[in-house]
């Protein structure tokens, strides 16, 4: 099977360095895809997208934004097979991979319409000058696993607009989504090397990423990762490196909240693809007042979530994606029930029958009076379905811990208060903050991004545009009329 594309075609190494063998996480024994890769393949790519640069950037906006249309075509004509595709290779139940390639269709109209309207040119005539936007060059897309379609698509997409060329990895979890992107960018009439495909894993991203062809790395994953791609790349301070990395994204609960959207939001949020967004609710700040009716409403939301593989009827939560963060997520649970944290829905391996997946209970755990956070747990992305309670006495209590994170990516309020929620727009520290709606998912006409080590501001979101080009200060000749340039100290 031909897995990367390049050239303006798909090709299989003929000397592979492995091969991605893609099995569902919602039963193990399908297998979904294998995908052969191979290093040279990254420095063809660069090559291609190099020297495809220059005729793409000259070919001007009307022409890009004529083969994105062309390309959301292509992604609604196959929006079934994208959407089987990515519940099968990421377990997400179908309903929700649908509502992802939903997303993708709809990211093309935003990045064409509103999102290119951010980045437009503008004249100073009293100047006189012109600030003029131009694109990077070869930016890399390094896509992750939980929305391996939406998340590249929202990158890649501005990216081409603008006029750069584009090398896609995409997580090895997702390699067959990423084939039938680039099948429906062929279909397109992407001219050869504006855009590339590669497979693989780490050596792939590590070879990419420090190649030094590129001008632009646009990452979506975890903290880790994006620290260590800044360090390899910090002596090119000219390369731009934005970066959509991870959070331990809270939801403050005050006592004036509606209970009944509240539990929808939070369970929405704690739990929906398997607690594997980046925007995922893991910790829930209450105040005292409501808490206990929250809890036994939490909890009794937990219990009654349906786990099963992804193309059955009524699947609200499929699996985690591996074994690793299954385990990884029950060490976490075992050491917060030592902790004293109460199991009021224990988390847990679920069984579903005839199928060999990496399924999970979602969880509630609450800390006892006092505690508001623990080390391996409550500061920690475990990026699965546990929501952690903590109570707190008040709103400024409230803030005080949704901020005691490293992370700050998104958080949601709760409450009927206009003003404790203006107030928690200018206290709570995150890059996307919602009032009475789940902090997990965003607009796509909105900014998306975060700040400390959630990333750095805009690497999503309707500003992408403007990430996908530099400024250039252009200063035009004063008045010829006017009076010749003169200093002190120098004669003509
Ligand atoms: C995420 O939470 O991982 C992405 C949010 C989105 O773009 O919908």
């Amino acid at each position: 099977m031909s897995s990367d594309f390049l050239g303006g075609r798909f090709v299989t190494p003929t000397t592979p360095d492995g091969v991605i063998e893609l099995r569902s996480p919602a039963d193990q024994a399908d297998v979904v895809g294998r995908h052969p890769w191979a290093l040279a393949h990254v420095d063809e790519a660069v090559a291609d997208a190099r020297a495809a640069f220059p005729a793409w950037r000259k070919l001007g906006l009307s022409a890009r934004a004529d083969l994105l249309r062309r390309y959301q075509s292509a992604l609604k004509a196959h929006a079934d097979e994208l959407a089987r595709c990515i519940a099968r290779e990421i377990g997400k139940p179908l309903w929700e991979a649908k509502t992802e390639v939903s997303a993708m269709v709809s990211k093309v109209d935003v990045s064409l319409g509103e999102g290119a309207a951010y980045v437009k040119d503008v004249s100073i005539d009293d100047l006189p000058g012109a600030i003029v936007h131009r694109p990077h060059g070869v930016a890399v897309v390094i896509g992750p696993f939980n929305f391996p379609g939406h998340l590249p698509n929202g990158q890649l997409v501005p990216a081409l607009l603008m006029g750069n060329t584009v090398v896609f990895k995409p997580s090895d979890k997702g390699a067959g989504t990423a084939v039938l992107m680039a099948k429906c960018l062929e279909a397109a009439g992407v001219p050869p090397g504006v855009f590339s495909l590669v497979q693989g894993g780490v050596a792939t991203a590590e070879k990419l990423v420090t190649h030094p062809g590129i001008d632009a790395i646009l990452f979506t994953g975890s903290a880790p990762v994006g620290q260590r791609i800044v360090a390899a790349n910090a002596h090119r301070p000219g390369l731009l490196v934005a970066l959509e990395l991870g959070g331990k994204n809270a939801s403050l609960v005050l006592d004036d909240c509606d209970l009944e959207r509240t539990v929808r939001e939070l369970a929405f949020s704690g739990f929906a693809t398997a607690g594997q967004r980046c925007t995922a609710t893991s910790r829930v700040i209450v105040t005292k007042g409501i808490a206990r009716r929250l809890v036994e409403r939490l909890a009794a939301a937990a219990r009654s979530v349906k786990v099963g593989h992804v193309f059955d009827d009524g699947v609200f939560m499929g699996p985690v994606i591996s074994e690793a963060t299954r385990q990884r997520l029950l060490a976490a649970q075992a050491r917060a029930v030592q902790a004293g944290f109460e199991p009021v829905a224990p988390g847990g391996v679920v069984d579903v029958a005839g199928r060999e997946g990496f399924f999970v209970r979602p969880a509630v755990h609450v800390a006892k009076a006092g505690v508001t956070r623990l080390e391996g747990y409550t500061d920690t992305e475990l990026f699965a379905p546990d929501l952690a309670v903590v109570t707190v006495d008040s709103l400024e209590q409230a803030i005080d811990v949704a901020n005691d994170t490293e992370f700050g990516l998104s958080a949601a309020v709760f409450t009927q208060s206009k003003e404790v929620f203006e107030r928690c727009v200018d206290e709570v520290r995150v890059g996307v903050l919602h009032w009475n709606r789940s902090s997990a998912g965003a607009s796509g006409r909105l900014p998306f991004g975060g700040i400390r080590s959630s990333g750095n501001h805009r690497p999503a979101g309707i500003l992408m545009g403007q990430s996908c080009t530099y400024p250039l200060a252009v200063l035009l000749p004063q008045k010829a009329d006017g009076p010749l340039p003169s200093w002190p100290g120098i004669s003509f």
